[in-house]
């Protein structure tokens, strides 16, 4: 199974769950979005570009939204604070063995995930520590992310030891990353996970 990019890894999982309902926030220039295959998908994204379903914030369309979904892609804005909301607000509108997918969760430079973007280049923004502070905080949730495409977190319900609480400065994601992450080859992955 050859598993490059986010949509390989979503459509993967949307397969082996049988996920019938996708949401995703921050639909970009809808390349993802695009090749995503689930018959019943749903974009959030509140600045103009080609075909989202909703033109709004995900704070915005959590509050309006009534529907449950299988998968949910969060990949809107990248900061701690919102990816702390997108994550638990994608959590009350998920389905049983639903699953949570996060973008650009492993940064790989210090440069690369400084709050604010400054216009030029790849950039992840901070939302690793949303992640990181769940793995330290939600024993209720199963989390691991996958080392691909910038860092594809995984979030399920579940169980998971907690991580020691620390500072969430870069220094210490760098000493602690798969620790931290609990960062998963493709392959390791595809052995231990599914
Ligand atoms: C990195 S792009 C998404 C890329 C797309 N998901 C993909 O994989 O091709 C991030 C998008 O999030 C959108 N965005 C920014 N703030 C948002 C918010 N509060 N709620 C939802 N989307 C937001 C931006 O307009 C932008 O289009």
């Amino acid at each position: 199974m050859n598993i490059v990019t986010r949509t390989d890894l979503i459509n993967f999982l949307i397969k082996k769950i049988g996920a019938k309902s996708y949401l995703e926030i921050g639909l970009g220039d809808g390349v993802n979005f695009s090749n995503v295959l689930c018959d019943d998908k749903i974009s959030v994204d509140p600045f103009f570009r080609n075909k989202q379903t909703y033109f709004m914030t995900s704070d915005e369309f959590f509050k309006i939204n009534k529907k449950k979904f299988d998968l949910i892609f969060i990949d809107g804005l990248h900061h701690e604070d919102q990816v702390t909301k997108d994550i638990l607000n994608s959590l009350k509108f998920l389905n049983e063995n639903g699953i949570i997918v996060c973008h650009d969760m492993n940064p790989e430079s210090e440069e690369i995930q400084v709050i604010p973007y400054n216009g030029y280049g790849a950039w992840t923004g901070d939302c690793w520590k949303a992640f990181v502070n769940l793995r330290m905080s939600r024993n209720d949730l199963e989390m691991f992310t996958v080392n691909m495409d910038y860092g594809c977190g995984v979030i399920k319900r579940g169980s998971q030891k907690l991580l020691e609480k620390d500072e969430l400065s870069y220094t210490n994601l760098n000493e602690n990353r798969k620790k931290w992450l609990n960062l998963v080859e493709v392959d390791e992955f595809l052995n231990q996970h599914f």
